[in-house]
């Protein structure tokens, strides 16, 4: 009779049957990057994160070297927002100056840049707005725009997260017409409208003014969609593709890993690290075990990488398991 129980009998055995791991490769850190000077705000609703200005930027990025992260994907807060978004675009605007003070300090940190509107436009919405509507065609010039002011200034990587149709093949083009053939595309092929963003909008000022992003996020009931989703993106020449929210839609994240070859990130939203931050300031839960469960969960479910804002905490506990 087989005893499952005779491969946990102890801790050496138990890790050398192990099938999943985390490692600080896998893990990409989002970072807020907002104008002004000598600014390390808290996120209230983010125990942790703060956002930096420029000047700020090096002490945080330092702290993420130095845990071993290798990837950071920027969000911008810039000061000034318009009916455009034209912040987004401008090659002074707040992500080009980070991509480019980056570049001259971290050699190998890898840089992603998120490509979106809504940081920038007075609306919140992720594309151009004409009458209450979201236009889709009329946003993609200036998507495309934004990544190649990003590609110029330095960035690695491309992550358009605004869920206008078509919009790979625009930035693709965009890309591969300045040059930027060996730029890659992450895509956020399979976002949904989820109410977990809800600490990314106050971290990032970017919750819509008027209605919410049903009309471009895909609806939360659909996983099958999501396949139509990502094999678009694909075929418009999207390298890699991100899913999002990660744990309430870890089915969709196993759906997309089993059909298509090639890597996908997990992005562990906003609300998903509130909600634990929160019970564990309360003593309801153990910070660590969960984290850790979670991000072995998500490996499970086939995340090549994982995005989330505990990847320094992650990285520092990998380091002492390794120690001890
Ligand atoms: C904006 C964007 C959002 C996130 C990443 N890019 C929020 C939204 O769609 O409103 C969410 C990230 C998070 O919650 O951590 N395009
Ligand atoms: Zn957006």
């Amino acid at each position: 009779m087989d005893r499952m129980r005779r491969l946990r009998m102890n801790r050496t055995l138990r890790d050398m049957v192990r099938e999943n791991h985390v490692r600080a490769d896998d893990l990409i850190y989002p970072v807020f990057v907002t104008e002004g000077e000598n600014i390390c705000q808290p996120v209230e609703s983010m125990p942790g994160i703060c956002q930096y200005s420029l000047d700020r930027l090096p002490e945080e990025l330092d702290r993420t070297v130095d845990a071993g992260i290798r990837g950071v994907l920027l969000f911008g807060i810039p000061d000034h927002k318009d009916e455009t978004g034209s912040g987004a675009y401008d090659e002074e605007g707040i992500i080009p100056r980070a991509v480019r003070l980056i570049r001259e300090r971290y050699e190998d940190l890898l840089v992603i840049a998120d490509v979106c509107l809504c940081e920038y436009t007075s609306h919140g919405h992720c594309g151009l707005v004409k009458d209450g509507i979201i236009l889709n065609d009329e946003t993609l010039p200036l998507l495309a725009k934004a990544a190649v002011v990003y590609a110029e200034a330095g960035a690695d990587i491309i992550a358009p997260s605004d869920m206008m149709d078509k919009r790979v093949a625009a930035i693709r083009q965009a890309l591969d017409e300045k040059g930027f053939t060996d730029i890659p595309i992450l895509s956020y092929a399979a976002k949904f409208a989820s109410a977990y963003y809800g600490p990314f909008r106050d971290a990032a000022h970017s919750a819509p003014g008027f209605g919410d992003r049903k009309t471009y996020q895909m609806d939360p009931a659909n996983g099958r969609e999501a396949l139509r989703e990502v094999e678009q993106d694909l075929a418009e020449g999207a390298d890699m593709i991100i899913a999002k929210p990660a744990l309430a839609y870890m089915d969709v994240l196993k759906e997309i890993v089993n059909h298509f070859n090639v890597p996908v990130a997990a992005y562990n939203v906003s609300g998903e690290y509130a909600m634990v931050k929160a019970a564990a300031a309360k003593g309801w839960i153990s910070e660590k075990k969960v984290v850790m469960e979670n991000m072995t969960g998500l490996k499970r479910a086939g995340a090549r990488m994982i995005i989330t804002y505990h990847a320094l905490d992650v990285a520092a506990w990998l380091r002492e398991e390794e120690e001890c």
